[in-house]
């Protein structure tokens, strides 16, 4: 008979609860599974008196994460804190180093210590999983890691948070404001403690970070990652995109060029009829084009506890069955050096937005400054507002007009320039919004 594999586990909140309760009810598939059972020993948490409902009866109670990591009785630290420092950096760092195994759901601390932690783990023998920091129930880590061992990667992209795209999917279908879906998003347990980790990009860096050195075995680094967020995305984009034949998502997209692998967080415009156009609200997407075959996507809940106590478990489940993959996919030694690509150098179509003078010669200016730069158009729309009308249905001059372009590819850095003139012409009001457009 095999003996248990005993879980420490620090963190009760959402994720943590929803990781006692998948062990407690599928014990006996796990055990199946693996083999062996499953068992949490220890818990540790903010909060010793806060009413949970969990079951913890027989369960020990460590005063901190450190000193659970440290608990000789457990195997296996499973680290569901969050934080991208302390206390959880200490404490996994604790466990790994004596030997054990460590589950960690903490993108934000894979994103900056992941390289330091994955060293200990190969040099003192103990797994160090974290399926759930990306894309929650999807096994896109494993996919990455073990799936695709063989197969050369040109391009992952996809959508990583589901706050984002819970608030623009709701935005666009219902029309509510920006506020309130962050709002519901919060209450739903989708969105970060600060939620401007999700809202200004950061989350999905994070994220994409990690995928990145899975697929292109270079350093995870969430600094070498060009972020943007949505908060500047108004529901008048959202509309003309819709007129366009476009949906506005939050991509992560990490592409190999001819300078590197070029990492960046944006909204972006894909075609209606695109796959990663139909994900809506918390689901998450990740699509992956090897060489030589047409492209892997995978779908599936990126955030609330059970989507992610579900790839918690799995890695759980593989420290059981003895499974040790290496945390990056190859030696830590062997990973390559990451950059930032300068966003001034990306090359693509481009949708802009313009509250241009209702006067005579502006859109010949706005048409004379692109091509200035080589910039071809595909699509103008020229709309007035409503409200921008007298009373006999003539345009009131002195409201400015919205003026979409949509362009063909061009480079970010001409996009930039012809802007710019246009700006010193005058012939415009406020700044331009620029949403990159990705189109496969
Ligand atoms: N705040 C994250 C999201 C949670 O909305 O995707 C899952 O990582």
């Amino acid at each position: 008979m095999v003996a248990p594999l005993k879980l420490g586990i620090a963190g009760l909140g959402t994720v943590g609860a929803a990781v006692v309760t998948m062990i407690e009810q599928r014990a006996d598939v796990l055990s199946a599974r693996c083999g062996r059972d499953i068992k949490v020993v220890a818990v540790t948490a903010r909060s010793k008196t806060k009413r949970r409902d969990l079951g913890l009866d027989g369960v020990s109670w460590a005063k901190d994460a450190l000193a659970l990591a440290n608990d000789p009785e457990i195997d296996c630290f499973v680290e569901l804190m969050g934080g991208s420092d302390e206390p959880a950096l200490s404490a996994i760092s604790a466990a790994l180093a004596n030997g054990k195994s460590v589950v960690s759901a903490n993108k934000a601390l894979i994103a900056k210590h992941g390289l330091k932690l994955a060293a200990l783990a190969e040099k003192h023998g103990g797994a160090f999983n974290f399926e759930a920091a990306v894309g929650a129930a999807i096994p896109v880590v494993k996919t990455l890691r073990e799936g695709l061992t063989g197969t050369d990667i040109d391009r992952v992209y996809g959508i990583l948070n589901g706050t984002c795209n819970y608030i623009l999917t709701r935005m666009e279908q219902e029309g509510l404001s920006f506020e309130a879906c962050l709002a519901d998003a919060q209450r739903l347990g989708y969105a970060e403690a600060d939620p401007s980790f999700d809202i200004d990009g950061h989350d999905t860096a994070q994220k994409l970070s990690i995928l990145a050195s899975l697929a292109f075995g270079i350093k995870v680094s969430q600094s070498a990652v060009s972020v943007e967020g949505i908060t500047s995305i108004s529901p008048a984009d959202l509309r003309a995109a819709a007129e366009l034949g476009f949906r506005v998502k939050l991509l992560g997209v990490a592409v190999r060029t001819k300078t590197g692998i070029e990492q960046r967080v944006h909204p972006t415009m894909v075609p209606k009829s695109s796959s990663i156009a139909q994900v809506m609200g918390v689901t998450n997407a990740v699509t992956i084009d090897g060489v030589g075959m047409p492209p892997i996507t995978l779908v599936g809940p990126g955030a609330g506890g059970p989507a992610t106590a579900s790839a918690v478990v799995a890695d759980i489940a593989d420290v059981a069955r003895g499974i040790r993959a290496l945390p990056f996919g190859r030696p830590v030694a062997k990973l390559e050096a990451t950059k930032k690509a300068p966003m001034e150098h990306h090359e693509g179509g481009y949708y802009i937005r313009l509250m241009a003078r209702d006067l005579a010669g502006t859109a010949a200016t706005i048409a004379t400054r692109l091509a200035e730069q080589q910039i071809s158009i595909e699509s103008i729309v020229q709309r007035h507002p409503d409200g921008a009308f007298e009373a006999d249905g003539q345009p009131r001059k002195s409201s400015p007009v919205p003026v979409i372009l949509i362009t063909y590819a061009t480079s970010e850095d001409a996009v930039r320039r012809a802007l710019q003139a246009v700006q010193r012409d005058k012939v415009i009001s406020g700044k331009p919004q620029v949403i990159r457009i990705e189109k496969n």
